[in-house]
């Protein structure tokens, strides 16, 4: 299992693994492979390299494949017991530490830190040691690790007692809080999340932003970051795999479906569309975009029948009623609006929940206008991604709480994403933008936000931990 970076053995470690499995009624296992940066990035150091990821079974089929002993080359999958994987998943880091960095918390009545929290916490700590061991048991002598994200804060401080010789790093791809809301989780808890990322040699963030907010919650707290190194590397969007993927014939299929949703303006031709594709996650801020969309056409009545909202939002984390109850607002704001403004031959929202890939590339591609607005996000892919494959270029209007705004802000249209007549006002503008301008900045966003490729992503911060 050993893998070579230089000399070197690699190891990556994350909640979600590169390959999940599922109990067919045969009782046999389907394995799926997923996608996404991180297994982009690995790849980029050869598949003989044979690097090892250590992740965590999530559901039944996984945990029923590591007891049947099946799994793919490279990949450990760790069966961490059902209620401990829970409360550390969904109890800690998806309910508070996705929160505390997200800053989602409604803080009249949230967060609670009590006993439970702690408990919960405490499987926490457990999750994070069954992986530390996993990794100190796998890792060849000055072997690299690179720990991903706030699922696994601990992991560094704990794998660097296990095994001084290893060279560790960790990447966050979340936004880190700022000092003043950090200081809302328990004193000694932000304190132990700190050292444990303190534990690795080299600490990654998505863009300078995150990067500093960390150093000053270390400055704050633990009398600052030691000799931990802090570095920055804005993962971009994976060009070459996109292109070709959109073009494909099931992406065209989906395309000539969704043309006929969108239908054609009174005076012919094809509706102008606003695309936004996301997992529906709270911090998407996918609501205020519905409703700055309402605002739209309440107060431009002259895009009524023109322009269709093209909304994807796909499930995620659906064991929190928080993320439930957010869906199903979706579902009632975008139904409120057909029926404040729909007519026989117009519906002004068309939204999909059910995942389909082929179909969001069909979106990207058919797209006038990409609607980026989340309240915070570490960086976010799809506005990076929809300036690739938009077949006549689009205008991204972005939120400037995204880490994309770092790259992208020069060239989008830029929304306070709290502010619903604002964002209004950036779609009217985005819209109104003639089609020359819209394919240069198109353009221009499609280079800035491919600058760093996965595989390249995954590299520089390996060759930076090696030197
Ligand atoms: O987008 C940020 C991120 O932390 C990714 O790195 C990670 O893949 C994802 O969120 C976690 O989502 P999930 O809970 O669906 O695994």
């Amino acid at each position: 299992m050993a893998a070579s970076f230089g000399a070197a053995q690699v190891l990556v470690a994350s909640n979600r693994g590169p390959v999940s499995y599922e109990v067919r009624e045969d009782g046999s296992l389907d394995a799926k492979r997923g996608g996404g940066g991180l297994v982009s990035g690995l790849s980029a150091i050869g598949p003989d390299a044979g690097a090892l990821w250590v992740c965590s079974a999530l559901g039944d089929g996984d945990r029923e494949a590591v007891r049947r002993g099946v799994g793919e080359d490279g990949v450990r999958m760790l069966d961490v017991p059902a209620d401990v994987h829970a409360d550390a998943y969904n109890g800690i880091a998806n309910s508070v530490l996705w929160f505390v960095h997200h800053m989602l918390y409604q803080t009249p009545l949230e967060p609670v830190f009590d006993a439970e929290f702690r408990l919960q916490w405490a499987s926490y700590e457990k999750y994070n040691r069954a992986f530390a061991e996993a990794l100190a048991e796998e890792a060849a002598e000055g072997a690299v690790a690179i720990v991903q994200d706030y699922h696994l804060t601990l992991v560094p401080g704990m794998l660097r007692e296990l095994r001084p010789d290893l060279r560790i790093g960790h990447f966050s791809h979340t936004p880190w809080a700022p000092v003043d809301y950090f200081r809302l989780l328990p004193d000694d808890i932000a304190e132990q999340v700190l050292r444990g990322m303190l534990g690795a040699d080299r600490l990654g963030f998505l863009t300078r932003r995150w990067a500093d907010a960390f150093t000053a919650c270390c400055d704050a707290l633990v009398g600052g970051v030691g000799d931990t190194r802090i570095g920055v590397h804005g993962l971009g969007a994976d060009a070459d795999f996109l292109r070709e993927r959109s073009h494909r014939a099931d992406v065209d299929e989906r395309m000539a479906a969704l043309r006929e949703e969108i239908g054609t303006a009174p005076e012919g031709g094809a509706r102008r569309t606003i695309v936004r594709v996301d997992r529906t996650e709270l911090s998407k801020n996918i609501v205020r975009g519905l409703l700055a969309y309402r605002e739209l056409l309440a107060g431009r009545p002259e895009w009524r029948e023109r322009v269709v909202h093209v909304a994807f939002a796909y499930p995620s984390r659906q064991d929190l009623a928080v993320y439930r109850d957010y869906t199903a607002e979706v579902q009632r704001v975008a139904e409120s609006i057909n029926e404040e403004f729909g007519t026989a031959g117009w519906t002004p929202v068309v939204l999909h929940v059910k995942d389909d890939f082929a179909r969001s590339l069909a979106a990207y591609r058919l797209a006038d206008v990409a609607l980026v607005n989340p309240v915070r996000d570490g960086m976010n892919l799809v506005a990076k991604e929809v300036p690739v494959v938009s077949d006549e270029g689009c205008v991204l209007v972005l939120s400037r709480e995204a880490g994309a705004y770092e790259e992208l802000g020069e060239d989008s249209v830029v929304v306070n994403p709290y502010d619903v007549s604002g964002t209004a006002e950036a779609l009217h503008e985005a819209l109104s933008v003639g089609a020359g301008e819209r394919a240069e900045r198109s353009k221009r966003l499609a280079a800035a936000g491919t600058a760093l490729p996965p595989g390249q992503w995954f590299l520089e911060q390996l060759r930076a931990l090696r030197d």
